[in-house]
C-alpha cells in the first residue's frame, strides 16, 4: 500500500505561496474560454496590478463554477488532468488526489509519478485557480476524508467529487493471481465506495453535492480480454445508483459517465497494446483504434480526455439538478447497438 496524506502538507505549502500570487479575482476572470492559452503563456509576466487591470469580458458561461471546488481522484493525468482543466477553464478551485507512485505492486503498468502530480497542479494554477494537490491512495478511507476536510476549509465547500482514480488490467480469466485480482477490486470498486463515504460525510451536513463516477464502455457489457477489470466497472454504476439511492434526500447527486477506449497511458501502454494486437510487433494506440473504428457507427476508434471532461463537467452543471443514477456512455456510438 502507498504511503498517504504525507504529501498533503507539501503541497500546501508550495500552494499557500502560489495562492498568495494568483488569487486576485482579475487575474481568475481574464483566464478564461477562448483567452486561457494565451493567458497562459502571458501568466507568468502579468503583476497582480497589472491582472486586476484586465477587462472582465468574455466571463459568461465559461464562468460556471467560480466559487465551487472540484475534488478528482487520479488527478495526477489522463481523464482525471484533462477534468481538473476543463472544470478549472470553468473557474473552480481544484483539488487533485492521486497515489503518484509508479510502480504500484500487482499492478501491470506504471502509474503516475510525483512530478505527474506536481506538474498537473502547476498546469491547472496556471488558468488562474487555485490547486491542491493530495499523494494517496484511494484504497485509504482517512487519507481521502482529510483531503477532502482540507479542500471544504480552504475553499470553503467540497462541491463535486469525480471519482476516477482506476487501474486497468488485461489478460484472460484463467490467469489472474490473487494478488491481482484483489488489487484492481480494492482501487477501483473499495475505493470507489471509500471515496463516496469521504464525500459525503462532508456533503451532507451541507445539503448540497454532485459525485460523479467515471465507469466504462467495458462497465456495460463483458470483454475476454479484460475479465477482472470489466467487473469492477460495472460495480461502479452499481455504486453510483446505490449512492444515488442514498442520499438523493440529502441533496446529492451521483451520476456516471462510461468512456470508450481513451488515450490515457491506463490504455496506451505496452501491456494492453500488445494483448490487443498480439499478433503485431510493436502496435501503437493509433493501430489499436484503426481496429476498433469499423465496428462503431461513426469512424471514430477513441476518445480523448477532455471529450471524457466535458461529460463529467455536464453532470456537475445546473443543467442536470434534477437528474441522479445516470450513466453517459461517451464511446463514439459502440453502445448502440447494446440493450438499453
Ligand atoms: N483510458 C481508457 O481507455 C478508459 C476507458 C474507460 C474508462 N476509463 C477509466 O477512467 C479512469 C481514469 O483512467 P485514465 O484512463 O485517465 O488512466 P490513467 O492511468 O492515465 O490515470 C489514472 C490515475 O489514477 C491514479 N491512481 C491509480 N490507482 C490509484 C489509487 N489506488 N489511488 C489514487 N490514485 C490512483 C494513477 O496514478 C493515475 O494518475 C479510470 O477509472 C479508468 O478505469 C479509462
Amino acid at each position: 500500500m502507498a504511503k498517504t496524506g504525507n504529501r498533503a502538507d507539501n503541497g500546501e505549502t508550495v500552494n499557500e505561496a502560489t495562492e498568495r500570487r494568483t488569487t486576485n479575482i482579475g487575474r481568475r476572470a481574464v483566464l478564461t474560454g477562448g483567452a486561457v492559452a494565451a493567458a497562459i503563456a502571458a501568466a507568468a509576466a502579468l503583476s497582480a496590478a497589472g491582472a486586476a487591470a484586465q477587462p472582465m469580458h468574455d466571463q459568461g458561461a465559461a464562468r460556471e463554477f467560480a466559487g465551487k471546488s472540484v475534488f478528482i481522484t487520479g488527478g495526477a493525468r489522463g481523464i482525471g488532468l484533462a477534468t481538473a482543466k476543463v472544470f478549472a477553464a470553468a473557474g473552480a478551485d481544484i483539488a487533485l488526489f492521486d497515489v503518484a507512485t509508479p510502480n504500484l505492486a500487482h499492478v501491470q503498468y506504471p502509474l503516475a509519478s510525483d512530478q505527474d502530480l506536481e506538474l498537473a497542479r502547476s498546469t491547472v494554477e496556471a488558468l488562474g485557480v487555485r490547486c491542491l494537490s493530495f499523494k494517496g491512495d484511494v484504497r485509504d478511507y482517512d487519507a481521502q476524508r482529510r483531503a477532502m476536510e482540507t479542500v471544504a476549509e480552504r475553499f470553503g465547500s467540497l462541491d463535486v467529487v469525480v471519482v476516477n482514480a482506476g487501474i486497468s488490467q488485461i489478460g484472460r480469466m484463467e490467469e489472474f493471481s490473487s494478488e491481482e485480482i484483489s488489487t484492481v477490486f480494492e482501487i477501483n470498486v473499495s475505493g470507489a465506495v471509500k471515496t463516496t463515504q469521504a464525500a459525503v460525510s462532508i456533503m451532507q451536513p451541507q445539503n448540497s453535492g454532485r459525485i460523479v463516477y467515471i465507469s466504462s464502455a467495458l462497465g456495460r457489457m463483458g470483454n475476454e480480454l479484460f475479465p477482472v477489470y470489466t467487473s469492477t466497472k460495472w460495480a461502479l454504476i452499481g455504486i453510483a445508483k446505490s449512492a444515488a439511492l442514498s442520499y438523493g434526500r440529502s441533496n446529492i447527486l451521483c451520476n456516471v459517465v462510461a468512456p470508450g477506449l481513451a488515450d490515457t497511458p491506463l490504455a496506451n501502454n505496452p501491456v494492453v497494446l500488445g494483448r490487443m494486437m498480439p499478433n503485431v510487433e510493436n502496435p501503437t494506440f493509433q493501430m489499436v483504434s484503426e481496429m476498433l473504428e469499423p465496428g462503431n457507427p461513426i469512424p471514430v476508434g477513441h476518445v480523448e480526455p477532455e471529450d471524457v471532461a466535458h461529460a463529467v463537467k455536464f453532470f456537475a452543471s445546473e443543467g442536470t439538478s434534477k437528474v441522479t443514477g445516470e450513466v453517459f456512455d461517451v464511446s463514439y456510438g459502440s453502445l448502440a447497438r447494446s440493450i438499453a
